[in-house]
């Protein structure tokens, strides 16, 4: 399908502030005039949400990374088939809180090296790309603290600790470098606004 709107994804660690930035950036555009579909990943179509709860939720050791990379993309497809496809065809800007990245950073290194796996389902089975991608760059320790002070029964990951954070964010910064073309990385130890204002500026000057 040939997609005439636009695609935007945040990425980071935890706690990073990707929800309050993609928030903050639909607003901005709305009051622009543009229709804006704001969604997130894992979810954002009904089949994806009920797979979020099932990837989330309970022990870390509840699924392997393989068993997660399937998971994961067969959540994405959906999202993808019922929400995003159909949006950008209508022209909307779709903002999107993580997408493929994440797949490649949690189910690609966390657990030994799948990357190799997780690009091929994802050729595979996605095959798109953001058109942008920004990356809120976080101190790990901030983000994680954070990201504990929300309490929600969606910890699994967290639950991984500090160790799993600190790896994370080394990997979105190579994984920049990786997709320079597509990817602008944003210092998030600021507060809400000037982290904002980056992100508008970016947004802006790159929307057609
Ligand atoms: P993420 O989606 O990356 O996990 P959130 O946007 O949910 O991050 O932010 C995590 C927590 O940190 C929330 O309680 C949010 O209000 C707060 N927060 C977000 N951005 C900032 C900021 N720049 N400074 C301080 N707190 C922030
Ligand atoms: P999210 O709700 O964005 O969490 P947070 O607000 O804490 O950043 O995502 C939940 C978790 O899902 C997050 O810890 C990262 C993980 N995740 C993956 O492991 N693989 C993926 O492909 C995606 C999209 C998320």
């Amino acid at each position: 399908m040939t997609a005439r709107g636009t695609f935007l994804t945040f990425e980071g660690i935890d706690g990073s502030g990707k929800s309050t930035q993609a928030r903050l950036l639909a607003e901005h555009l709305r009051h622009h005039g543009r229709e804006v579909v704001l969604t997130r990943e894992p979810g954002g179509s009904d089949g994806a949400e009920e797979i979020r709860s099932l990837v989330l939720q309970g022990d870390p050791d509840r699924w392997s990374a393989e068993t997660e990379i399937l998971l994961f993309t067969a959540a994405r497809r959906d999202h993808l088939e019922r929400t995003i496809e159909p949006a950008l065809a209508e022209g909307k800007v779709v903002i999107c809180d993580r997408f493929a990245d994440s797949t490649r950073m949690y189910q690609g290194l966390s657990r030994g090296d799948l990357r190799g796996m997780v690009d091929q389902l994802h050729n595979l089975m996605i095959g798109r790309e953001p058109d942008l991608t920004l990356l809120i760059d976080m101190d790990p320790e901030t983000g994680l603290s954070r990201a504990k002070g929300r309490q929600g029964a969606e910890e699994r990951f967290e639950d991984f600790g500090l160790d799993l954070q600190q790896r994370m964010r080394g990997g979105f910064l190579g994984l920049a470098e990786e997709f320079s073309d597509r990817f602008r990385v944003i210092n998030g130890n600021r507060d809400m606004d000037s982290v904002a204002r980056d992100v508008t500026d970016i947004v802006m000057t790159s929307l057609p």
